[in-house]
């Protein structure tokens, strides 16, 4: 057959890309949304510290200072942002934590100095674990032969949920994974009548290498690994039976972590529970993101809204990212 013998095409009958055609018709029929009222900023306040200090493996993201902490969650109320997640990084570590339950430690005075700053303008969230406070990095207390001892870790984190309560907190996010610990932080709460402090609740969270630049973010001294009672990678329908268990506990809110190799557990929670669903854009999602941006090899602003609409269209009413505020500030700046 010639080329002058090919039988003329008729042309497909569908054409999708018909709704592609134009910037306005895309946006009308765009499936996800994404807002700033469903991001959150995670933050960082380190005790004892002159000047906010730059972790070399987040760039762009710093340990605070009690001022320049508060200057941050000013912007994240006047973005709109849904709320702001605070880890504490205490000047000294002990074997129990103790710096976490301490009324006088560093995230509790700095859960007391944000909700005087913000007031109801933002959701005040903190991290409720021990591992920041910890010396040998794990997110319980350990027995005598070294394994992460669950139920005396429970005891612990009931102390450090009336702590927070007590300094102000609007909503605490237990990220230990240990068995049992949002039914024990949901009775803390209300014993010491705060029952209007919600949980959100670290549900699927996975024994995840991204963590990796998290551990510079708030000097950790972690040696070994977390897979005693974060989950395998694998396990999806786990991650499943774990965010049921902790709806079944009281947990307000659910949470999927890491978010982006995992978007399919996030998907599976969507379906599974009624509550909303965060998911957690963790450090090294992060850092991967920035460093791919430093060499220029991808185009940093595109690859940060299509990580976050990715995990929107997973299912996630709520996502977790160090973004948050330049990603407000950028779609305020195109709207
Ligand atoms: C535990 C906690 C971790 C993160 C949030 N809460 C560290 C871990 O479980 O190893 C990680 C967040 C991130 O990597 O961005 N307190």
């Amino acid at each position: 057959m010639t080329e002058r013998d090919v039988p003329p095409v008729a042309g497909p009958l569908v054409r999708p890309r018909r709704l592609r055609t134009t910037p306005a018709l895309r946006r009308m029929v765009g499936e996800t949304s994404l807002e700033a009222r469903q991001l959150v900023l995670p933050l960082f306040v380190r005790e004892g510290l002159a000047e906010p200090k730059p972790i070399s493996s987040m760039p762009g993201v710093v340990q605070h200072t009690r001022d320049s902490l508060l200057k941050a969650v000013a912007e994240a109320a006047d973005l709109g942002l849904g709320g702001v997640m605070l880890f504490g990084i205490p000047e000294t570590k002990d074997a129990t934590g103790s710096g976490g339950i301490d009324p006088a430690g560093v995230l509790n005075l700095a859960i007391t100095d944000v909700v005087a700053e913000v007031g109801d303008a933002l959701t005040v969230m903190s991290d409720l674990c021990l591992d920041e406070f910890t010396d040998h990095g794990h997110c319980g207390v350990l027995t005598a032969d070294g394994r992460v001892d669950n139920d005396r870790t429970l005891a612990a984190y009931a102390e450090m949920a009336r702590a927070q309560a007590h300094a102000g907190v609007d909503m605490v996010g237990p990220s230990g994974m240990m068995d049992g610990q949002v039914a024990v932080i949901r009775a803390a709460l209300d014993d010491a009548e705060h029952t209007d402090v919600s949980i959100l609740a670290y549900s699927a969270k996975y024994a995840s290498a991204f963590f990796g630049p998290f551990r510079e973010a708030v000097d950790s001294s972690l040696e070994g690994d977390r897979r005693t009672y974060q989950q395998d990678p694998g396990n999806a329908r786990e991650g499943v039976r774990e965010a049921l268990l902790d709806v079944a506990e009281g947990a307000d809110i659910v949470m999927v972590k890491p978010a982006l190799a995992y978007l399919d557990v996030v998907q599976r929670v969507r379906a599974a529970v009624d509550v909303p669903v965060a998911a957690y854009n963790i450090s090294g999602e992060y850092a991967m993101v920035e460093a791919a941006a430093a060499n220029g090899w991808i185009d940093r602003e595109a690859a940060i809204f299509e990580t976050l609409t990715s995990i929107r269209r997973a299912g996630a009413d709520i996502v977790l990212t160090y973004w948050a505020a330049e990603a407000a500030r950028l779609m305020r700046a195109a709207a």
